[in-house]
């Protein structure tokens, strides 16, 4: 493969500077909807159909799980079609569910299983078992869930979560208005789904809106969802209907190859039929701000979630950005890719109330600036804030992803933009958001 090649065993990838990235990209099933397209057909009795679903690790990881809660997949030509046995209908798994790296998978199902009649434990890879879970545990024990941490461990803080379901005890969960400290679309997610199960109004309340995929999502199974006094939720017990979901292309995956054509002067861009949600589209509007030339086209709502094609022209010069707290939900997990991009940007770049970063798959934010540091450049990180001063020179040489799927993608685009050719160790990780993505860069790539 001319510009990369694949070390065999050791799982890296090496990748040479590109002069410009050019030609048209479709881009995996969004990994937020997939995720959720999932749960609610399963907690939905009935047969409802996916179309689009992300083929990576993390989502077959929330399958798995639900196969070992007894529901049943079938793929028909292009369609998934999920016989949902409904909350109540779902059985006992006879192993820990592994959920892999997936954030989303654990918390969600934790929700879910709250109000279900089973017994679950639910556990992950090591980067999961360290990620901070007490934001849903405590929600969930006040509206009445039993839940236990590891033996030993700390209480609820950190998976393993063993999750004794309130429907085997015959105490219905109690409905709760939740403010969420931090803006997280799967406490507030977690919550929404214990709801299902709960009797009377369950609603979150966070600082700032986070992505909500989970609402919409919801009212295609039928649930009334509805915003009051700043708190999103609806009045339970709520028995789902099964539904059909088009799953729109992942915008988070799109965002690398984004990042890349903006930071390449000369560069056209297509991505076809991608999710825009307004919850989810704020990489959009800081690369319109950079100076990108960014034009929608075909935009259709999907049934229940926007999507458009997207068209992006390079500046001849990226002017640096800004991120302040309110905006970081909106581009979370885009931020590791933008911040390589702020290196070729003239002048102070700069990201506020990014802490969260610290508590994703890895710790981004350090991630960032070690991932900058190894060719040469520099990312300033203070607390919860980033910066970084350009435009820098990247040069060749070796980063590791720490195992991070975005870490890995965003050293990618850096590699684009080095002088140098820059070796990827652990790339395998991409798998897990989406698998062919270096196959798919390399196919955009003019050197
Ligand atoms: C996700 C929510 C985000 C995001 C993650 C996926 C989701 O996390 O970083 O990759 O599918 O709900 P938060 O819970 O911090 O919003």
């Amino acid at each position: 493969m001319s510009g990369m090649s694949q070390g065999q065993r050791s799982r890296s990838i090496c990748i040479e500077p590109a002069a410009r990235v050019h030609g048209a990209l479709s881009v995996p099933g969004d990994k937020s909807i997939s995720h959720r397209a999932l749960i609610l057909a399963a907690l939905a009795p009935g047969r409802s159909s996916i179309r689009g679903l992300a083929g990576g690790a993390d989502v077959r990881a929330t399958r798995r799980c639900l196969e070992a809660l007894g529901v049943e997949f079938t793929t028909f030509e292009e369609l998934l079609l999920v016989e949902g046995p409904g909350l109540e209908g779902l059985q006992a798994p006879e192993q820990p569910l592994d959920c892999g790296n997936s954030g989303t998978t654990l918390r969600l199902l934790a929700g879910a299983l709250a109000g279900s009649a089973v017994e679950a434990t639910l556990t992950g890879d090591a980067s999961l078992r360290r990620r901070p879970m007490a934001r849903v545990t405590e929600p969930l024990r006040r509206m009445g869930a039993r839940i236990e941490g590891s033996p030993g461990g700390a209480d609820g803080e950190v998976a393993p979560l063993h999750v004794r379901g309130a429907g085997a005890s015959g105490q219905p969960l109690r409905a709760i208005e939740h403010t969420s400290p931090v803006p997280s679309a799967q406490v507030k997610s977690a919550v929404l789904l214990a709801g299902l199960a709960a009797e009377g109004r369950t609603a979150v309340r966070e600082p700032v809106p986070s992505r909500d995929h989970t609402e919409r999502m919801l009212r295609l199974f039928g649930v009334d969802v509805l915003e009051e006094g700043g708190a999103v939720g609806f009045s339970g017990p709520c028995e789902l209907v099964p539904a059909r979901i088009d799953v729109p292309g992942d915008l988070s995956s799109a965002a690398f190859a984004l990042c890349a054509a903006a930071g390449l002067p000369g560069s056209r861009l297509v991505v076809r039929e991608v999710g825009i949600n307004p919850t989810r589209s704020g990489v959009l509007d800081v690369l319109a701000r950079m100076g990108v030339r960014l034009h929608r086209g075909n935009e259709d709502e999907m049934g229940f979630e926007p999507v458009a094609d997207l068209f992006a022209v390079a500046p001849e010069r990226l002017a640096p950005l800004h991120i302040e707290e309110a905006e970081v939900p909106r581009l979370l997990d885009e931020i590791p890719v933008l911040a390589v991009l702020a290196t070729r940007a003239a002048g102070v770049s700069e990201i506020r109330g990014a802490g969260e970063l610290r508590h994703k798959e890895s710790d981004r934010l350090a991630a960032i600036a070690a991932l900058l540091g190894a060719l040469g450049g520099h990312a300033e990180v203070a607390g919860e804030r980033l910066r970084i001063e350009g435009p820098q020179r990247l040069r060749g040489g070796t980063v590791h992803s720490g195992g991070d799927h975005r870490i890995a993608m965003a050293a990618a685009v850096a590699a684009l933009f080095a002088e140098e050719p820059v070796t990827i160790e652990d790339a395998g990780c991409v798998e897990v958001s989406y698998p062919g993505f270096f196959e798919a860069l390399q196919q955009l790539v003019v050197r």
